[in-house]
């Protein structure tokens, strides 16, 4: 049907996520068991849930400080300094309406018409979107993919897709999809070269927690100096269980936070007041949780590894980040056709590699944050019909 009026065109033009249309279907297919999105099937702990509904009920309903209520800010820049071991004041951070927001105020910030921002690829499409939608390009830069189906960024094919016209270099480490994860010494280097150039490094660190070779990802900000052109993308959805809350933060350079108080306000407003309680209870009380959570997904990833392993056309590689299996099955070309075959024979929801940007079709992502009893039925479910022709 033809718009009513017109609408921007690379509004209209905004390639629906294949991740939704798949989670779509789902909707009406019982026994459904979902990994096709970033989030597991425990509840947010009930500690943060009465921190929230006290703090509504005492009246926090009013509007408040648009980058977040001081107590949470200051929290946020406590957890920072202790878990990365540096010092952070509560001026560098900022709350944002989860991570996706915190994308989005930065593609706000650095990108219009005639811009691009260079993204590794497969990535999470939504950060490309964001970018499309401030008429800018989302250039892909994709990773290797060697043969034991491992991930591995080429440096140089990564710069030299940057010319006069790139504003930020966009690194999700570890990453979703692929659970790749950056290097120091390759972050040394993606940070040289940022300065050299003048462009901004944006940082998704949103499943810092989720990784299982030691005891937090490495942080950009362990390496940069406070005024570096460095935005780093935080979310309390995944390591406490929160994405339905729609909270996160950013943290960057001090000079940023006025321009950032003033974009606020012209998209939010700010965060809820009462959610943000919710999120400084997280915060003070939250971290035997986070590590039960991650120790489950270790256990979830290890379950699904070893019958992913024991099929002889999927390859796939253990990831040491994040919590998801991106794996390829031989001879699938098409793998938008084939979650959707997968999902009406077995009811199990997966993510079509497609969905990711380059160097993603002929994979699915698969994941794993979910409780292991729930695993294990959709692996009971899923070996027999990887086997087959899809
Ligand atoms: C890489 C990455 N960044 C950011 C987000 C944003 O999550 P939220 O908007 O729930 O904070 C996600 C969610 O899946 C993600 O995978």
């Amino acid at each position: 049907m033809p718009f009513p009026a017109p609408i921007q065109p690379q509004i209209a033009g905004l390639e629906s996520s294949k991740i939704v249309e798949l989670w779509q279907m789902g909707f009406g297919v019982e026994n459904l068991i979902p990994l096709w999105v970033g989030e597991g099937n425990e509840p947010t702990p009930e500690f943060i849930c009465d921190a929230a509904n006290d703090a509504l009920k005492s009246g926090i309903c009013f509007y408040s400080q648009k980058r977040g209520l001081p107590e949470l800010r200051q929290e946020l820049a406590g957890y920072m300094a202790r878990t990365f071991d540096i010092p952070l004041d509560q001026e560098r951070v900022t709350v944002t309406t989860a991570g996706m927001n915190g994308i989005m105020l930065m593609a706000q910030t650095v990108a219009g018409p005639g811009d691009n921002v260079v993204c590794v690829t497969p990535g999470w499409p939504n950060v490309m979107g964001a970018i499309e939608i401030m008429g800018a390009e989302a250039r892909q830069v994709s990773l290797d993919q060697r043969d034991d189906g491992g991930f591995t960024l080429d440096l140089e094919r990564l710069f030299a897709n940057c010319d006069e016209h790139t504003k930020a270099l966009f690194i999700v480490s570890p990453s979703n999809p692929t659970g790749w994860m950056i290097t120091e010494e390759e972050q040394r280097e993606v940070l040289a070269f940022c300065r050299k150039r003048g462009i901004w490094l944006i940082a998704d660190e949103v499943y810092h927690r989720f990784v299982y070779e030691q005891e937090v990802g490495n942080s950009f900000l362990q390496i940069a100096d406070p005024e570096d052109a460095l935005v780093v993308v935080n979310s309390f959805s995944k390591a406490w269980a929160m994405t339905g809350w729609r909270m996160g933060w950013l943290t960057h350079p001090a000079s940023l936070g006025p321009v950032l108080d003033n974009l606020i306000e012209f998209n939010t407003s700010g965060t809820q007041g009462f959610l943000q309680h919710g999120c400084i209870a997280a915060l003070r009380g939250g971290e035997p949780f986070v590590k039960q959570t991650v120790e489950r997904c270790r256990q979830g990833r290890d379950l699904v590894f070893q019958r992913l392993s024991a099929v002889p056309r999927v390859r796939a590689t253990s990831p040491k980040g994040a919590f998801y299996f991106f794996f390829a099955v031989e001879g699938m070309t098409d793998s938008l056709n084939a979650a959707k075959k997968i999902l009406h024979e077995t009811g199990v929801g997966l993510a079509p590699g497609s969905a990711f940007g380059k160097g993603g079709e002929g994979n699915f992502r698969l994941c794993y944050a979910g409780t292991l009893d729930r695993l294990s039925e959709a692996m009971d479910r899923l070996i027999p019909i990887l086997g087959e022709d899809l």
